[in-house]
């Protein structure tokens, strides 16, 4: 092999791969004409709208019902159905499996794999963005150590689930993929509406920890979060969430 050729072939192995970092998940997908995709974790469908737009053949699964009907009118030609990560079956194989910001609400990932694994036929493609390991880890240690400071311990309130990479692929490959590429990375992720940024966020995703306050208490029980991890997050006006992601592309052998 002249050095000229092995150079070329190294550089567009190397460029492929490195290429894939800052692309969007979608692009990662590469969705073709025809293809079968399902879209796990689909929320309100704009995703699985936009895969279909490549003519893709795209259907929805979501856990929420809510999420489901609102996906239903807003893209009624697309076929969506309430369904659980990590216990679903689907009428036929699938080309790719894929599923962005909602796995890590999934505790049962051997069950999320399993369930995907069946439902790709061999040579599909597992697509994926979630929480990887230190995923809000500034504000997870806030909230445990402010109850904590009240008495309770929230260890086991934590509804997440944010593997390391090693963890994953061991569990993708046990589950009879080949990891092509899987990333872990930093994301910090700004909260919108200044000093309240917080608190919306703690409204809207971490409620499970906070299961016996309300009002005026619960305010208070916000108040010392904020207070404990205000020198690591707020910066210049605004709350900025650390979001760490993983990345996975899996084949099915
Ligand atoms: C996220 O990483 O997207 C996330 C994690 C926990 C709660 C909400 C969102």
């Amino acid at each position: 092999m002249s050095g000229n050729k092995w150079n070329a072939t190294h550089y567009d192995d190397k460029i492929g791969f490195v290429s894939l970092y800052g692309k969007g998940l979608i692009d990662i997908l590469d969705p073709k004409e025809g293809e079968e995709i399902l879209d796990l974790g689909c929320g309100t469908g704009d995703l699985t709208q936009e895969i279909g737009e490549f003519g893709a053949v795209v259907r929805g699964i979501d856990y929420s019902e809510d999420m489901i009907q609102r996906a239903r009118e807003k893209y009624p030609t697309i076929s969506f159905d309430v369904g659980d990560a990590a216990n679903f079956h689907t009428s036929q194989p699938m080309d790719a499996v894929f599923s962005n910001a909602a796995l890590h609400w999934v505790r049962d990932a051997d069950g999320v794999a399993s369930s995907v694994a069946r439902a790709l036929r061999p040579g599909g493609r597992f697509v994926a963005e979630f929480g990887g390991s230190r995923n809000v880890g500034t504000i997870i240690s806030g909230v445990e150590e402010e109850l904590t400071a009240r008495g309770i311990d929230a260890t086991s309130r934590n509804p997440w689930y944010f593997p390391t990479v090693g963890d994953y692929s061991s569990l993708l490959e046990h589950h009879g993929f080949r990891v092509s590429f899987i990333h872990h990375y930093e994301r910090p992720t700004p909260l919108s509406d200044g000093e309240k940024g917080l608190d919306h966020w703690l409204d809207g995703f971490a409620d499970d920890f906070f299961p016996e306050f309300e009002g005026e208490e619960k305010a208070e029980v916000y108040k010392g979060i904020k207070e404990r991890v205000r020198p690591a997050l707020f910066k210049d006006g605004e709350w900025v969430a650390g979001y760490w992601r993983i990345r996975v592309v899996a084949v099915k052998e």
